[in-house]
């Protein structure tokens, strides 16, 4: 085969090496419009797996990069003065001039000719090719020249970075923190080589902007970097390579992703898209080379397996998408999460978090460590860490702490023995409104089950404002008489705290309970009563129409909150949260979507927020002042023109500034056309962004499945409680399920089941002892 790289860049060249090294009859030839020596750039990270993949396919490339490899094993962190470093993070790092270097000298020995200073128009200049490979780099030429095939998605990121070098040499991969009058600068910085070290320094766009460095050269650059730094530089230099960019060498990372990797062209030679044309990776995971070399490992492989010959190629280069593309979304997706958190790290982690839980932050940024990795990365810095966190939380820890979930919260009078809710979840199981044996059974099992807090559903504060004809209530003094009977229970029989959920379904209301009706919200079909809603707009397309509130309607449902918030006091819950969100009555108004009022109520979001605030502050005044209560929203409505997490944020402050304690952080179910995302703690970047600006406490709640996730997200600071719902469905006893196979010995049982708890903790060691040993036998 003929075939012809554009690009030598890591892509072109080591795909070009490991096909002529398949067959060397193939002809094949890289162009590059630079000279041999001459690049951008200091040094690329990898990691240790990368290496093993690159050695089973060309060992002696594999060899000398490892010989010019620098290892390194710990990440430090300078922030506020303080340097805080953990291990056991295992990364390896090479000049890129020394790598490509490597890779062209390999190429020359395998005969792959080798054209520099050659500037390629098209892959039309090689009419004779049977493949082309586009390796030409993040700004790819063919990749343009194609687009509608190509379906490239560019997205231009706001921070700018400058790409420097320097002599000073660091021991760990380095972060710096600076904080200017405008705003926080960082700098990544790694050791590549003997001599030379990486420096890239990051700044959001508005700060760059405000230090006039849109107007800078690269010297006054330079400079400026130097100054800012010049407390851990000590005098060293810092250096670019970049020369050939015109301006200010500050660039802002673009994310590409494609829709089609390969096409046939005019001349019927097949193109395909290579490393950084197809897809980026940002370099705060260090991982765009990796994905450029296992492109080219990938389809060396497909030819390997299909056969090298012309006819086989549009076959190789389906299966070559197919593998490929799945594999990049996913560390595009870690590196997404890690580029976010360095981009509004200035704003929101800087000035909020102590530097324990900052470097805490900053490891888990990618969200693909979690707290059980770092423990097997460096046990002691995570265990010095679990000891800090313990201590904030006003334990003193002797021998081992425990977990963050395991840490005990006050707020206001209430301590919660540790971090884990039982979210609320209607059970429909309230004839009348009234709760009777089962929700004694169903509360108390969960309250048996180990949370710290047990949240009972949403409880509707008069007949209308039911969810359906079987959701409970507390309208009259025997539905409070009824709910006493399970508070008096729980608090008789466990050491969990039980949170009453007021609301008012609005113009959710007069549905069938989900087993009735074939799936959530569907309309009664008779014995319907009258909906109230901001707006008099169904929530289904065809559903019952409510009636828009008046003033008297507001005055009415007003004193139907703070009743029934007396008769909660009365039963004696623990916690009140106020139901804000999916929909119901205060959604309503709080959404765009569904608030169309023209008067005080409507229009902007402190008008949307004038009565869900009133009725706040009514309950507020109804509930004991030594009692805290949250307040649940949609921090996402998940449709265009919806509420948005930056409109969440307003919305946790007005609450906040009313007097709520806590901000549950829940998202959708406003309008039926939305789109959420769903993923392992999905809702948790709310819970995150919201604690944080807003400076209120959370919840975070979502698709947390797990004592990892709690952990990960606790210490790290993203909320303050975790709620747990469908997980509680199937095992009431989930937290002690939990602590039992994270192998936290000192959880308290129920004294009746304390002999469970033995066997559980011993069966759990026993899985993990065959599961460790497992790899080892195969
Ligand atoms: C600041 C920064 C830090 C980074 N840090 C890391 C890191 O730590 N680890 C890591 O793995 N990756 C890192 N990367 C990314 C890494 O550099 C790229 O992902 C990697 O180089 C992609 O390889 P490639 O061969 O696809 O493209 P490139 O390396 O961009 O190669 C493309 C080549 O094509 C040539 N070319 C383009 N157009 C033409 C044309 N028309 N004619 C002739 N030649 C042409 C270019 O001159 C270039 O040599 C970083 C990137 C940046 C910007
Ligand atoms: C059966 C069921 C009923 C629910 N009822 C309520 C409710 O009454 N009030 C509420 O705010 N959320 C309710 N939810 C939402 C949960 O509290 C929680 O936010 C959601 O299920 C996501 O958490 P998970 O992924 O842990 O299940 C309900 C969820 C389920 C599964």
């Amino acid at each position: 085969m003929k075939i012809v790289c554009i690009g030598g860049g890591p892509a072109g060249l080591y795909f070009a090496l490991l096909m002529k090294q398949l067959n060397p009859a193939h002809d094949i030839t890289v162009v590059e419009r630079n000279k041999p020596y001459d690049t951008f750039g200091w040094g690329v990270v990898f990691s240790d797996a990368t290496m093993d993949n690159m050695r089973a396919w060309d060992g002696p490339t594999a060899d000398t990069i490892q010989e010019a490899f620098n290892h390194w094993d710990d990440i430090e962190l300078h922030f506020k003065d303080r340097v805080i470093r953990s291990g056991g993070h295992g990364f390896v790092g090479i000049g890129r001039k020394k790598l490509l270097n490597i890779l062209q000298s390999r190429c020359e020995d395998l005969g792959v000719k080798l054209v520099f200073e050659a500037e390629v128009d098209s892959d039309l200049d090689f009419p004779d090719a049977d493949l082309v490979i586009a390796s030409d780099g993040i700004n790819s030429r063919v990749r343009t020249r194609y687009a509608d095939v190509f379906q490239p998605d560019i997205v231009v990121r706001p921070n700018r970075y400058i790409w420097l070098g320097t002599n000073k040499l660091y021991d760990a991969f380095t972060f710096l923190f600076e904080r200017t009058e405008h705003g926080w600068f960082q700098a990544h910085v790694y050791k590549f080589d003997a001599n030379t070290t990486t420096f890239i320094v990051e700044c959001p766009e508005e700060v760059w902007l405000a230090h006039g460095l849109d107007q800078a050269d690269q010297e006054q650059s330079i400079a400026f970097c130097e100054q800012l730094f010049a407390k851990n530089l000590q005098g060293a230099k810092l250096m670019t390579n970049a020369r050939h960019l015109r301006g200010s060498a500050w660039l802002n990372f673009q994310r590409v992703v494609c829709g089609h990797w390969w096409l046939k062209n005019e001349h019927g030679s097949h193109v395909v898209l290579m490393g950084d044309a197809v897809h980026t990776a940002h370099f705060a995971i260090g991982s765009g080379t990796k994905l450029a070399i296992e492109d080219a490992i990938e389809l060396t492989r497909q030819f390997k397996q299909l056969g090298d010959e012309p006819a086989r190629i549009p076959e190789v280069l389906a299966a070559y998408q197919e593998a490929r593309r799945v594999e990049t979304l996913r560390i595009q997706n870690a590196a997404w999460n890690a580029m976010e958190w360095f981009e509004v790290c200035g704003k929101r982690y800087c000035d909020q978090l102590p530097p324990e839980q900052f470097m805490y932050s900053m490891l888990t940024r990618s969200q693909r460590i979690s707290h059980e990795n770092l423990r097997l990365r460096d046990k002691g810095w995570l265990e010095g860490y679990e000891k800090w966190f313990a201590q904030q939380a006003g334990v003193a820890t002797v021998g081992a702490p425990p977990p963050p979930m395991f840490t005990p919260y006050t707020l206001r009078s209430v301590r919660l023995k540790n971090r884990i809710v039982v979210s609320p979840m209607a059970q429909y199981s309230a004839p009348d409104g009234l709760v009777g044996d089962y929700h004694l059974v169903h509360l108390g099992a969960r309250a048996m089950g180990g949370a710290g807090l047990v949240m009972a559903e949403m409880t509707c504060v008069s007949p209308e404002g039911r969810i359906t004809p079987s959701c409970p209530g507390l309208w009259t003094d025997a539905q409070g008489a009824a709910w006493k009977r399970v508070v008096d229970w729980v608090h008789a029989q466990s050491d969990a705290k039980i949170g009453l959920q007021i609301g008012h379904a609005g113009p959710k209301g007069s549905s069938c309970e989900p087993w009735t009706g074939g799936g959530m919200d569907q309309p009664l079909p008779a014995g319907n009563w009258p909906l109230l809603a901001a707006s008099a707009q169904p929530y289904l397309p065809d559903g019952q129409v409510p009636r828009a509130m008046t003033r008297a309607d507001m005055d009415q449902v007003r004193e139907q909150f703070v009743a029934a918030v007396r008769r909660g006091a009365d039963a004696g819950f623990d916690w009140l949260e106020l139901h804000c969100a999916h929909g119901y009555l205060l959604s309503s108004f709080i959404s765009p979507l569904t608030n169309r009022r023209t008067d005080d109520y409507g229009g902007s979001l402190e008008n949307r927020l004038r009565y869900p605030l009133e009725i706040f502050r009514a309950v507020r005044q109804a509930w004991p002042a030594h009692l805290p209560i949250s307040v649940r929203i949609s921090a996402h409505d998940w449709v265009e023109g919806g509420i948005t997490p930056s409109d969440a944020v307003e919305i946790a402050r007005a609450f906040k500034a009313a007097g709520a304690d806590m901000i549950d952080c829940s998202s959708g179910q406003v309008h039926p056309d939305q789109k959420p995302t769903y993923g392992r703690m999905y809702q948790t970047p709310f819970a995150d962004r919201i604690r944080q600006e807003a400076g209120i406490a959370t919840i975070a709640v979502g698709a947390i499945s797990e004592a990892d996730h709690a952990n990960s997200i606790l210490a790290a600071g993203r909320a303050d409680l975790c709620a747990v719902a469908r997980p509680h469905l199937a095992n009431p006893a989930w937290t002690l399920s939990e602590a039992a196979k994270i192998g936290y010995t000192p959880m308290a049982w129920p004294r009746q089941y304390v002999s469970g708890k033995s066997q559980m903790e011993a069966n759990f060691v026993r899985e993990k002892a065959a599961a460790a040993a497992a790899p080892a036998k195969a």
